[in-house]
């Protein structure tokens, strides 16, 4: 009998699906809600000290559009942190813990490269009863203006300190959420997981233009005729999360062995959410597909995914986790191994060509034949 019950770092969670931080974790009402529903785990939305220094604009979504409009695939969002005050968010932090205190509630958090602002942050969450931390290096759009979130994920020296700031004070597991906006992800990957973080979780959204309004001729989303480039999200990005994932599976496995994976980006059904696992991932987060579908598609997902594993005979998630890892290699080993195989097809067929039947050997020909016969 297969079980999607898991343990990660020390969290028990009823199953691998886990809310990522965004409106689907906005406030107390919709994170106790995601859990009545069944979700394992939830990331609330990313607080900061000051929310009086976030100020969000509307609109702050674009979508991408495909079978006629019928489906969205790619959604980009110029949207920041909470905006809801600090002291508000402890309260319902605490009241979440409360009355679900079987649920995984893991806070997101974010601030500007301040030591102190940091420690604050951390012990002031631990305080109230949450059960670990997502350190938010990620969002792309905003808040690197005061050099924070992909600001300091990009720079692995920064990212290394303030987790290490993080590590000393912490009491909790801590994950480094990765942006996918870098040249090689295991650079700031390798930073977190040194400064000692239990995990990371990847990605983030990604860098993105929506498009531009062939009528105004303004880019959107649009804000009072101007915009400013946002982070990409749904299923359109599984593609990069997958590769992103595995290279981090990779480094994990290489240099960290032990340290934990949240894959993150376009998971909507089962089988998206098994694939990265079969790349290294412990959990699996989902935002954009509960904007799209609700806090009801947990239950479609397990179904799925429980499916997926009994048909494959796996009785629990570490069973196939990253048992799709061996299969990557590199192109020219490809070339080699194909290469080889088609030398090796061809000779197979000049044996069998000379293959004749008994009737028709004369003379000499048992030799070649005996030849063409043996393997
Ligand atoms: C509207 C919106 C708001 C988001 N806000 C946050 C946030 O506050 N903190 C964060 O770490 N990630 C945030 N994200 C990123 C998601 O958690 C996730 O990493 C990304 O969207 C890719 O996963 P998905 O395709 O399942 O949405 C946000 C995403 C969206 C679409």
């Amino acid at each position: 009998m297969s079980t999607l019950a898991t343990t990660v770092d020390g969290l028990k969670f009823s199953n691998p699906f886990v809310i990522g931080s965004g409106p689907p974790g906005t406030n107390v009402k919709v994170i106790k809600r995601a859990f009545r529903e069944g979700w394992g785990g939830v990331i609330a939305k990313t607080v900061s000290l000051d929310s009086s220094k976030v100020v969000n604009v509307s609109p702050r979504y674009a979508k991408l559009k495909a079978n006629d409009g019928k489906e969205v695939i790619g959604w980009e969002n110029i949207e920041l942190i909470s905006d809801r005050k600090f002291e508000i968010w402890l309260d319902e932090f605490k009241a979440a813990k409360d009355e679900c205190p079987d649920g995984v509630l893991i806070a997101s958090v974010m601030e500007e490269y301040n030591q102190d602002a940091w420690c604050e942050l951390i012990e002031r969450c631990q305080d109230v009863g949450v059960d670990g931390f997502e350190l938010n290096f990620s969002c792309p759009h905003g808040l690197p203006e005061r050099k924070m979130g992909a600001a300091m994920g990009q720079d692995p020296v920064i990212l290394e300190e303030v987790c290490g700031w993080v590590m000393g004070v912490s009491k909790l597991p801590v994950w480094a959420k990765m942006t996918p906006n870098v040249t090689h992800i295991e650079e700031p990957t390798a930073a977190a997981l040194r400064a000692g973080c239990h995990g990371v979780s990847a990605i983030n959204t990604i860098r993105s233009v929506m498009g531009v309004n062939l009528e105004t001729l303004r880019p959107e989303p649009t804000v009072e005729g101007y915009t400013t480039p946002g982070g990409y999200s749904s299923k359109a990005v599984k593609p990069i999360a997958l590769r992103m994932v595995m290279e981090i599976a990779q480094l994990i496995k290489k240099d960290f062995p032990g340290r934990s994976l949240s894959g993150i980006g376009g998971v909507e059904t089962g089988a998206d959410a098994a694939q990265f696992i079969l790349l290294g991932s412990d959990t699996v987060q989902v935002c954009t597909g509960v904007m799209k579908f609700g806090y009801g598609m947990v239950s479609n997902l397990c179904e799925e995914l429980l499916e997926f594993m009994e048909g494959k005979g796996f009785d629990t998630i570490e069973d196939f986790k990253g048992a799709s890892l061996p299969y990557f290699t590199t192109h020219s080993e490809l070339v080699r191994m194909q290469t080889e195989r088609k030398a090796e097809q061809a000779a197979a067929k000049e044996r069998a060509n000379m293959v004749k039947s008994d009737a028709e050997w004369d003379g000499d020909d048992f030799v070649k034949q005996s030849d063409a016969l043996s393997r």
